[in-house]
């Protein structure tokens, strides 16, 4: 174990740890804007900054290991002016454009300026498209808003193993490019960046972050079990979202799990059972539909045997009903014909 000393207050973690997580044990917050817990330090923002005893300049605190008999200082004068011009920097490109942006409520960048008190800002615009398309339509990139913090480009090689972005150019000239062959829209980028500069298409401008009702709940499209939460408003779903501490998917989703809710509330979606006569479909009472399929059933098996019927059923449902349709197809139908889609 290491010992050291954060704002005065004697912390022991064991080796290896950084100076940011330390001072998290010891209730220290310090302010960051790159880091993210899933993923290792990118260290392009400066925000987390502190001062270490006899060190002529500040450290990154999300990168710098601790060691034995350090004596960390994280707010001071000295430390809000450098994190003040090292943010002013960061805005320099940077639209406050909040009222009609996605993120404002829950923007990492709105937060940090508001907790730094910036009130003048030398924006200067950038002179990119608004329009930019990214490689899924599911997902639209404002270029404008982008800080250039790196998190998508680490998300989507470190956890995700994909390696579908890069950032091209330099200065305000710098962008994110997506390679669309690589690309497999699951949308972990959109749920690192701490900024509106990636924005689900698919729920713009539906309701902002404070009207939306979160309920937590778990992802029906296969046996994976991802937790996440449905966004609702109005009793509509209007959105998906997830939080890094919960479940064993840590945030992350696959495509249909983040993108896959607008079924939901469809108004093509069956809610009674049809029957097919002389190529028509009529809604029939739920009695009807299963007599008839029974009857088919049994004329197939009694025709051609029982292994010419197969039966797949769905992650969609619980354990017990999977349970419950392999036995009605060994036991009722007589065929081992019986598999299953959770295998991902
Ligand atoms: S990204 Fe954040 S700071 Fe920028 S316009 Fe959107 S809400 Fe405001
Ligand atoms: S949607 Fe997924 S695969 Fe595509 S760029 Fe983002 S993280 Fe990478
Ligand atoms: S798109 Fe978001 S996560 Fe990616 S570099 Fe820009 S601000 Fe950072
Ligand atoms: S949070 Fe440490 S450099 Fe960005």
């Amino acid at each position: 174990m290491v010992r050291l000393t954060i704002d005065g207050s004697e912390v022991e973690v064991p080796e290896g740890t950084t100076i940011l997580k330390a001072a998290e044990k010891a209730g220290i917050r310090i302010p960051t804007l790159c880091y993210h817990k899933r993923l290792p330090p990118i260290e392009s923002c400066n925000m987390c900054i502190v001062e270490i005893e006899g060190e002529k300049e500040p450290v990154n605190s999300c990168a710098a290991p601790v060691s034995n008999g350090l004596v960390v200082t994280t707010d001071s004068k000295a430390l809000h002016e450098q994190r003040t011009a090292n943010l002013k920097k960061i805005l320099k490109h940077h639209p406050l454009d909040c009222p009609i942006c996605d993120r404002a409520g829950e923007c990492e960048l709105q937060d940090i300026v508001y907790e730094l008190g910036i009130e003048d800002v030398p924006y200067e615009p950038r002179k990119v498209k608004r329009d930019d398309t990214y490689s899924t339509s599911l997902i639209r990139y404002w270029a404008d808003r982008c800080i250039m913090c790196g998190r998508c480009v680490t998300a989507c090689r470190d956890i995700k193993q994909i390696g579908a972005i890069e950032i091209q150019g330099e200065e305000e000239n710098a962008r994110i490019v997506v390679d669309p062959d690589k690309c497999k829209s699951c949308g972990e980028c959109l749920m690192v960046c701490p900024t509106g500069a990636l924005t689900e298409n698919l729920s713009r401008y539906k309701g902002r972050p404070w009207l939306v009702k979160r309920v937590q709940t778990t992802c029906t499209y296969c046996g994976c079990g991802c937790q996440f939460e449905l966004n609702v408003l109005d009793n509509r779903v209007i959105g998906v979202t997830t939080d890094v501490d919960t479940g064993v998917n840590q945030g992350s989703l696959c495509v249909k799990g983040r993108f896959g809710y607008e079924f939901i509330g469809d108004e093509s979606r069956l809610k009674k059972p049809l029957i097919k006569e002389n190529g028509a479909l009529r809604e029939a009472s739920w009695e009807e539909a299963l007599d008839t399929v029974a009857e088919k059933f049994k004329a197939i098996r009694d025709q051609h045997g029982p292994d010419n019927i197969a039966g797949l059923t769905s992650a969609k449902c619980t354990n017990e009903e999977n349970f419950l349709f392999q036995k009605f197809m060994r036991a009722v139908i007589g065929t081992n014909n019986v598999d299953h889609c959770a295998r991902l």
